[in-house]
């Protein structure tokens, strides 16, 4: 238990009990003033200070996938920096790499509030964000500019989504439009078609509707950019196979699993403080420990599929090392956290990496890329 576990966090989630969007929103400002460096002297030196307490070096964390070098396996999910307004200031927190987005071709507001929630005893999220986010332009001119500026030492992923306004038979258009304006500034891009808050958007998984997205933006792409494609924990087998088939016709770069879930199961939370109704009654993705085994099982059937030929990006309730040591002996190469790092705090990033080394000597392995898939290779 470090300071952020023993006092922050009691005092911010249950003592002035803030509003998760309004403290997700504050962290966001704080992450992208320090992430100026070039502007404020004093953020100079807090950017130094935060990278000496956060920040875990080792070449055994390092892998080069896809033509990136990632100096360790552990990332920042989407939906975090949905804008990239604080995309240099990701390396200073320890991160291998950082997923800004999702982020649409047209601007657009996202769903009323209140739409994010905590689920304390479930260690989970609910959020039916929306997507609200400033559009594919803004992210550009922003990007240039902290790319020229500042430069960012990890790789960055771009997640793309389908506007709201665009009706679904457009959206490869949609997705295509996005890729244009930021195809630059991206290191790697998702195509996301697995949030379930925006109406419709996870049938886009479906074979016939994929391809079109994919064709598109391969066409435009000429398959310079490593390409990924971001799916749902509640797809059926066949569903998920249909998608490996297609992310070897599409030469992808590999998938990300996964997004939020929509099942309720298991959860104990009976009433959200915020709105008196039962998370059954409100719509939204639920993250964190709920969804923790689902998506490890979809990245080892993913894995055993392929034998490990398709790289996966492993993403659902990750809290510790152990969690983090599933996923990846269960086939993924990089993995990523988003509601694990609300509920640890920032020093997480450092204790999983440490974790990470002690299991390799554990295991007598020399890097962590000889663990991915290790698990998954045992027949059940
Ligand atoms: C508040 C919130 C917003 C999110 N927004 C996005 C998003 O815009 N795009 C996306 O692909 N995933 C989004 N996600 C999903 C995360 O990237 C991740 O796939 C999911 O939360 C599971 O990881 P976790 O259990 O570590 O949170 C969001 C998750 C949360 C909690």
């Amino acid at each position: 238990m470090d300071i952020y576990q023993v006092a922050i966090r009691p005092l911010l989630f249950d003592l002035v009990k803030t509003d998760p969007e309004w403290l997700h929103q504050q962290t966001i400002r704080s992450l992208s003033w320090l992430s100026q460096t070039d502007i404020h002297p004093a953020a100079s030196w807090v950017n130094r200070s935060l990278q000496k307490s956060l920040c875990l070096k080792d070449s055994r964390l390092e892998q080069t996938l896809f033509g990136l070098q990632f100096p360790n396996p552990l990332g920042l999910a989407a939906g975090f920096d949905k804008d990239g307004v604080a995309a240099s200031i990701w390396s200073s927190l320890g991160f291998g790499f950082a997923e800004l987005g999702t982020v649409t071709f047209i601007a657009q507001p996202g769903n009323p509030r209140p739409r994010l929630f905590r689920l304390p005893m479930d260690k989970a999220a609910l959020n039916r964000m929306g997507f609200n986010n400033n559009g594919a332009a803004a992210m550009s001119a922003r990007l240039a500019k902290s790319q020229q500026d500042l430069g960012w030492s990890i790789p960055i992923g771009i997640n793309l989504g389908k506007s709201k306004v665009t009706p679904l038979e457009a959206a490869a258009e949609d997705y295509l439009n996005s890729f244009r304006l930021l195809k630059e500034l991206g290191d790697y891009f998702v195509v996301n078609v697995s949030s379930p808050n925006t109406p419709g958007l996870r049938s886009l998984q479906d074979a016939a509707m994929l391809s079109a997205i994919l064709d598109l933006l391969q066409y435009e792409n000429q398959y310079q950019k490593p390409i990924f494609v971001k799916i749902a924990p509640d797809l059926e087998w066949e569903a998920i196979a249909d998608i490996i088939s297609l992310a070897k016709t599409y030469k992808l770069a590999g998938i990300i699993a996964t997004n939020t879930t929509i099942s309720r199961e298991g959860l104990q939370t009976q009433i959200i403080s915020q709105t008196g109704k039962s998370p059954q009654e409100e719509a939204g993705g639920i993250s964190g420990a709920p969804l923790r085994d689902r998506s490890t099982e979809v990245i080892r059937f993913i894995w055993q599929q392929t034998q490990g030929q398709i790289p996966i990006i492993g993403v659902g309730g990750i809290f510790s090392t152990e969690d983090a040591w599933e996923k990846i002996t269960a086939g993924a190469s990089l993995i990523q956290v988003y509601t694990g790092w609300i509920y640890q705090g920032p020093m997480m990033v450092r204790q999983i990496l440490k974790g990470l080394l002690s299991k390799l000597e554990e295991n007598n392995l020399n890097s962590i890329c000889e663990a991915v898939g290790l698990e998954a290779k045992i027949p059940k």
